[in-house]
């Protein structure tokens, strides 16, 4: 069976017979005037069918009795004349045959389906709270309307997400290898930035790198807004104006990240402009990596999610009493630091998030079924970023060799059984690996 329809297949299990799921896809976005945003899926929606048009909307009605699992679509139909101007498209028929469905209708029958659909449903799953909601209240008055026929309206409304963010959360071996290959392009994307950069680049040329290399191995686009960060720039954790000049002597910081067939990638490099690292600045990003190397110590199924971000600020912190950026009389020693959170100074942002589909996926951090909703365990097929940092900003009592130093190191994890493999191995880290890429310039 095909993968979408696996997925919908899992999904119809675990609704009750006869159960209803509606689910549309993303609308279209205008930018300004006749100008559209690049079309991109929902996310959701694309997990449960691999269908990329606008204008769509899943329908599944589970199994009752004799009457099998059923899963139909809703789509655009065939229109020559918008197909000269936009593009193909697949109309119902084609969509139906072409990506599995049981059925498919056009989009402007919708409401009068799903209104047949939902007479005598024991309930609706949908994204409660997003736009079905308006929906659902004209289909339910018309199926109120039908009451004289002896039909009930669905007796309970279903948030629909919480079922599918956990099976999201789970990627399967088509998603891994998807993901691989992503990670594999944004990689290559980052060693053909470092090999490009010179000092008197502005950060946009180095980005375009970036953004050639997605492209040119296919990627539809960046998962996420580019950051490409020159010297100070590189301490403003969201930096996205990509406009400066660099200087001799700065690092780069680039957090980039192509989206390919639906799945994201998001890898964080940081390298010196000029090729070869300062003293001060080695200091500090050797204490990134050991961290780093902590944190994915920490990665094996079983262990809890939160260990990965603890293994990781019990190593930075140490590094900055060590480094004299926290210094023991004022800041008491490391589990003082790590007790009253001294080191958020330096080091302000969790030290990663399950990635997939989205940038920042979807998937609970803790079980929350539980007493307490302590942080859930690791569980091979989960995929998340691990990336600690440190952005020394200029401060009273911070030695001035480190004054406007950001640094990142960001790489994508998969679970396995016994431990983990990195997605993102290809990029360049060690201060060897990038001294040595970057004098092959
Ligand atoms: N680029 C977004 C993040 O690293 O989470
Ligand atoms: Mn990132
Ligand atoms: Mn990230």
């Amino acid at each position: 069976m095909h993968s979408y329809a696996a997925r919908r297949a899992r999904l119809l299990a675990h609704m009750p017979p006869g159960a209803v799921a509606v689910l549309p896809t993303a609308p279209e976005v205008t930018r300004n005037s006749d100008s559209e945003y690049l079309y991109r899926h929902d996310s959701y929606f694309y997990y449960l069918t691999g269908f990329a048009e606008p204008e769509s909307v899943l329908v599944l009605v589970a199994a009752r009795g004799s009457e099998p699992a059923c899963s139909i679509l809703f789509c655009r139909q065939k229109n020559l004349e918008r197909e000269i101007w936009d593009g193909f498209r697949h109309g119902p028929e084609g969509a139906r045959a072409a990506f599995g469905f049981d059925a498919a209708h056009a989009i402007e029958d919708l409401d009068g389906e799903i209104s047949k659909l939902l007479a005598d449903a024991p309930a609706l799953y949908y994204a409660l709270g997003s736009a079905v909601d308006a929906q659902v209240k004209l289909w339910l008055a018309n199926v109120r309307r039908m009451a004289r026929t002896g039909v009930t309206p669905p007796a309970s409304a279903v948030d629909l997400l919480p079922l599918l963010d956990e099976m999201r959360l789970f990627k399967d071996a088509d998603e891994q290898a998807t993901m691989l290959r992503a990670a594999t392009i944004s990689s290559q994307a980052h060693a053909r930035a470092m090999r490009a950069s010179r000092p008197g680049m502005y950060e946009y040329e180095i980005e375009a790198e970036l953004l050639y290399e997605f492209r040119r191995n296919g990627a539809q686009a960046p998962a996420y807004n580019s950051i490409v960060a020159a010297g100070a720039n590189a301490c403003v954790l969201h930096y996205s104006a990509n406009n400066a000049q660099s200087r001799d002597g700065d690092l780069i910081l680039i957090d980039a990240g192509c989206e390919l067939d639906g799945y994201a990638s998001d890898i964080t490099r940081t390298y010196p402009v000029n090729g070869r690292f300062s003293a001060p600045q080695k200091r500090l990003y050797e204490l990134v990596l050991a961290a780093q190397s902590a944190a994915l110590q920490a990665i094996i199924p079983g262990l809890p999610y939160a260990g990965v971000h603890e293994a990781a600020v019990q190593v930075l912190a140490q590094g900055m009493l060590d480094l004299g950026l926290l210094n023991q009389d004022a800041h008491g020693g490391i589990a003082d630091i790590v007790a009253n959170k001294s080191y958020l100074q330096f080091y302000m942002h969790g030290t990663g998030h399950w990635l997939g589909m989205d940038v920042h996926d979807v998937g609970q951090y803790r079980d929350t079924a539980a007493e307490g909703k302590p942080s859930r365990p690791l569980r091979a097929d989960m995929v998340l970023t691990v990336e600690p940092g440190i952005y020394v900003r200029p401060a009273e009592g911070v030695p001035e060799e480190y004054w406007n130093i950001g640094i990142r190191i960001e790489d994508d994890v998969l679970v396995t059984p016994n431990g983990h493999t990195m997605l993102s191995a290809a990029a360049p880290k060690t201060v060897a690996e990038i001294e040595q890429l970057m004098q092959q310039q």
